[in-house]
């Protein structure tokens, strides 16, 4: 049977979600967060699951306007401190892949402190995506294997990413689009993909178990027979 160890999911429709309520896009992003709360809760309690990454903010999102920009910046950080309970009650790990560095002073001590706070819980890792890029990771990788005069090969090279997480088993994608928008690419390789129509606002934890219900019932075959 397979076992779902790493979910990665793409958390779109979180604007659609709002403007069908003739809401301002933002409302869709602070209930979204409400998702991952739940979510992460279900993973936490789930026997399979040990990693779970979300994509949060890609390095393309950038390109929105100023406002949202920095409604997410803000929404971010009052996330993680309000969480911080649910972190320690559910015994998770929090981690970060991406360029923290563009963000604020303030929010990347922010996501340090929750980093060092959560740091030896153990029931699920959490891992958010935050000004992530698949290719901006893999070519800071290729600049960290440089500078320590490293040979690559594709099982060390892991070693050189902004967190150790390991392969993707399960790729999920709300908000009915079929793309991957740069997420995780070396990880993704032989990564099972399921793309639901459900805005990321109405995602559940009863649909991912459903999903997780398909995913053990695909046959894997990472190139063999
Ligand atoms: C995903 O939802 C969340 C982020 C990218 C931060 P969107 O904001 O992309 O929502 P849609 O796709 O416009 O509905
Ligand atoms: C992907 O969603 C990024 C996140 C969910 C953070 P986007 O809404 O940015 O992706 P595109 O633009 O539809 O590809
Ligand atoms: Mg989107």
């Amino acid at each position: 049977m397979n076992r779902a160890r790493h979910i990665a999911i793409i958390m779109d429709g979180n604007g659609r979600w709002a403007q069908q309520r003739g809401m301002q896009r933002i409302k869709g992003h602070e209930k979204g967060a409400e998702v991952v709360r739940h979510i992460t809760t279900f993973c936490a309690n789930h026997d399979e699951v040990e990693v779970l990454t979300l994509y949060a903010f890609s390095t393309e999102n950038w390109k929105r306007p100023k406002m949202e920009v920095d409604f997410l910046m803000r929404l971010l950080d009052n996330w993680l401190q309000k969480e911080l309970p649910t972190y320690q009650k559910e015994r998770v790990r929090f981690e970060v892949i991406g360029d923290i560095s563009k963000f604020s002073k303030k929010l990347q001590e922010r996501i340090n402190l929750t980093r060092e706070l959560t740091k030896n819980n153990t029931k699920l890792t959490q891992v958010l995506a935050l000004n992530y890029g698949g290719r901006d990771e893999i070519i800071r990788a290729c600049k960290r294997a440089k500078e320590a005069n490293a040979p690559i090969d594709e099982a060390n090279f892991e070693a050189f990413f902004d967190a150790q997480i390991g392969e993707v088993d399960m790729l999920i994608r709300t908000g009915g689009e079929k793309r991957i928008s740069n997420f995780l690419l070396w990880r993704i390789a032989y990564a099972e993909l399921f793309f639901t129509d459900t805005l990321w606002p109405d995602f559940t934890p009863e649909e991912l178990a459903s999903l997780i219900d398909e995913f053990k019932k695909r046959h894997r075959r990472f190139g063999g027979i």
